[in-house]
């Protein structure tokens, strides 16, 4: 087997020998690769002066990026597992191996000296393990190997790359790799356009949320609709037909049926949205939305009264649907739904509250869904479409969508979000 490497892999090769190695930017832009290669050289010379530690967000996640990878590459006996003490046996050492998502599990070698520490997915960790690391790392010959995506500007990590540690530092853009296959970065380059993750996935930048969430929605949102003809069955003349019953002919086929329910409080309003999959999980529409008026008097029965009406003209419409989502956080109205289901003779068993994953890694599952051709919204549904159009970063914390009552835009956003939340990892955004 021979091996190449991109210029700039091959001058972290040579020059990584500060106290601190720094690789951000894009994301599959070559980053990891070389560190497959540059392990093993820095764990076998390590003297013993202090711990050898391998941290990423999780230790699952460090088992995929890092572990699995180099057990691929060096085999079993030379890449052990995780044991129950986060210890892994590395080309004959002990190394620590853990997800600096546990901070208590850091904490516990918390007095420890580190001699060699590699870190992957930095900006992910929380800052306690980060500045817990930068007080260990104390032997004359410490160092450290990490690579991260970049983030917002403010990020904690960031305002340790300028200040004056010894660093040395490389910045990659998609482009800096050669290996990657030219559909492939096209492919990317499509699905981030018009997003903050275009400027940090495919340029690498720190750059900052703010403003639309979904920009490229807002400029262009006649090509992430369809319409009713689409999906009912048209005349000759490309009308809408409905049998004796005055009911639309349903054309094609969805693999799966489901609605989210956001419940409404204190000045938000109660939204459901229905989705459905085709093919697999690869495509996805929102077929249908409908919600409560705001107003201070709706109560537990009006919401079960229109969630039910709802539900049977999805049914009429569409077919009986598989799952329902309502908002996980209101026990008491999913046991409400649940019972008015039973009472009115339909199916209770299939409502349960949503998963909710990271509110923080919504909005890039939507750009890419969108920009890959993959998700459409129906033209009649009118909130749904102002919420992706509408809705901004929250000033405050640009990690995440503002949240805030603003023409309920986010009240429509959430119950959208509530029918694909517990399918994200089928929906696999990776091809
Ligand atoms: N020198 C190389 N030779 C062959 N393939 C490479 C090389 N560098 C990177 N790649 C491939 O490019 C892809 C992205 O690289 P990776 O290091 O995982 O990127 P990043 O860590 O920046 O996200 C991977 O599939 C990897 O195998
Ligand atoms: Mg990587």
């Amino acid at each position: 087997m021979s091996l190449n490497f991109s210029d700039m892999q091959l001058d972290y090769w040579r020059e990584a020998s500060r106290r601190w190695n720094i690789k951000t930017g894009a994301t599959g832009s070559g980053k990891t690769f070389l560190d497959f290669y540059l392990l093993p050289k820095r764990i076998r010379s390590c003297t013993g002066q202090g711990l050898i530690m391998l941290i990423g967000n999780t230790r699952g996640t460090l088992n995929r990026n890092i572990l699995d990878p180099l057990r691929g590459i060096y085999g079993e006996d030379l890449v052990g597992e995780i044991r129950s003490d986060n210890t892994a046996e590395l080309f004959g050492k002990k190394c620590y191996c853990m997800g600096a998502d546990k901070v208590n599990q850091v904490a516990r070698i918390q007095g420890a000296t580190i001699e060699y520490c590699y870190g992957d997915e930095i900006t992910t960790w929380s800052q306690e393990v980060f500045e817990m690391l930068k007080s260990r790392l104390r032997t004359p010959r410490s160092c450290f190997d990490g690579t991260c995506n970049p983030a917002d500007p403010e990020h904690w990590l960031k305002k340790f790359i300028d200040s004056d540690a010894d660093i040395f530092l490389q910045e990659y853009t998609i482009f800096d790799n050669p290996f990657l296959p030219k559909g492939f970065v096209d492919e990317l380059q499509k699905e981030y356009a018009g997003t903050v993750y275009y400027d940090r996935y495919i340029l690498g930048k720190w750059a900052r949320a703010e403003g639309l969430v979904f920009r490229f929605y807002a400029d262009h949102e006649d090509d992430f609709l369809f319409d009713d003809e689409e999906i009912f069955e048209t005349d000759e003349n490309g009308e809408l037909v409905t049998d004796d019953n005055g009911k639309l002919k349903l054309k094609v086929r969805f693999d799966k049926l489901v609605m989210g329910v956001d419940f409404g409080g204190n000045g938000s309003k109660t939204t459901m949205v229905l989705a459905g999959y085709q093919n697999g999980y690869h495509d996805l529409k929102i077929l249908e939305e409908e919600g409560l008026p705001l107003t201070d008097d709706v109560d537990a029965d009006d919401i079960c009264k229109k969630w039910l009406g709802f539900l049977r003209s999805c049914q009429e419409k569409y077919a009986a649907l598989d799952w329902i989502f309502p908002d996980s956080a209101s026990t008491t109205l999913i046991n409400s739904l649940r019972s008015t289901a039973k009472n009115a003779g339909e199916r209770s068993n299939n409502i349960a509250g949503c998963r909710k994953n990271k509110v923080e890694d919504r909005p890039m599952s939507f750009s890419r869904l969108f920009n890959s051709g993959r998700l459409k919204v129906n033209r009649r549904c009118e909130n749904v479409r102002k919420s992706f159009r509408s809705l901004v970063w929250d000033p405050k914390d640009p990690t995440r969508p503002e949240d805030k009552n603003l023409g309920n835009i986010n009240d429509w956003y959430d119950a959208t979000c509530y029918c694909f939340l517990d399918f994200i990892e089928y929906i696999d955004l990776d091809r």
